[in-house]
């Protein structure tokens, strides 16, 4: 199958939670850390997250360095990523901020009942608004649908930024490249608090599990990276 290369990226305390259960958004990295992550997207052509974190942080998932946007251009490319969202039940914000900002448009994958809800809802935004287009990408929604419609949009690198469940979808299906761990120092401790996984069956198991590439401090976080082909023990 023809995909993008895919990269999933999350920060998250030791005990596995990527956020907690406050309604201001927890902060797991330090300045060092976003300014990797801004590098890392803008060497990407799009960036996924799931609708829970759309509801969440309402996030504009923007290449936030004037010097990285004009690199981007300076090559030919949109200054900013195609964004794209996935959800089940199609309940996106048209307001939301992704929504209306960038210049390279936006993708919303859902499927069943989904797809009408989604282009309802869409149809609301002002026409200022960059494009906005919704996809069948099954019931419920599938990695590889996901991604084999990216690469015919000519999209050839992903940055996949969660949350847990996309993080779960994508993970499950064997089907991402690498993975970006970013651990802060602390514990969250809170049952409900997001998880950067939930439980499903996995390919990286104890006899086949993800290859560690990289360990290093960015000032107290931890950054991991996993290369995603699982080594046969
Ligand atoms: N620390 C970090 O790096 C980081 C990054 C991103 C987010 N976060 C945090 O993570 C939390 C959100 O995570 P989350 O796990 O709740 O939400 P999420 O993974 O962003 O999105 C979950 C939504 O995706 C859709 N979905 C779930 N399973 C699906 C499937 N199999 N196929 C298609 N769509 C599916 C559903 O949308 P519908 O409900 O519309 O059907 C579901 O509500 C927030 O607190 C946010 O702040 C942290």
């Amino acid at each position: 199958m023809d995909r993008p290369h895919t990269i999933l990226s999350c920060a998250m305390s030791i005990d596995g939670r990527i956020d907690d259960t406050s309604p201001e958004r927890l902060r797991l990295s330090n300045e060092a850390d976003f300014a990797e992550i801004d590098e890392l997207r803008a060497g990407c052509d799009a960036i996924l997250v799931g609708a829970g974190t759309l509801r969440a942080d309402d996030p504009r998932l923007l290449v936030r360095s004037p010097v990285l946007r004009k690199r981007r251009r300076a090559r030919g490319r949109t200054e900013n990523l195609l964004k794209a969202v996935v959800t089940r039940s199609g309940d996106v914000d048209p307001g939301a901020r992704l929504f209306s900002t960038g210049d390279a448009g936006a993708v919303v994958y859902t499927g069943g009942a989904g797809v009408a809800t989604a282009t309802r809802l869409l149809a609301g935004r002002p026409d200022t608004d960059p494009p906005a287009e919704v996809v069948d990408a099954g019931d419920p929604p599938t990695a590889e649908a996901i991604l084999a419609d990216l690469a015919q949009r000519g999209v050839s690198r992903l940055l996949v930024e969660g949350g847990g469940h996309i993080h779960t979808l994508f993970l499950t299906s064997g089907l991402a490249d690498e993975l970006r761990l970013a651990v802060a120092p602390f514990l969250v401790g809170e049952e409900d608090a997001p998880r950067f996984v939930m439980p499903g069956a996995y390919p990286y198991t104890p006899g086949s599990p993800m290859r560690l590439v990289e360990a290093r401090a960015l000032g107290e976080i931890a950054v991991l990276r996993y290369a995603l082909d699982t080594v046969e023990r």
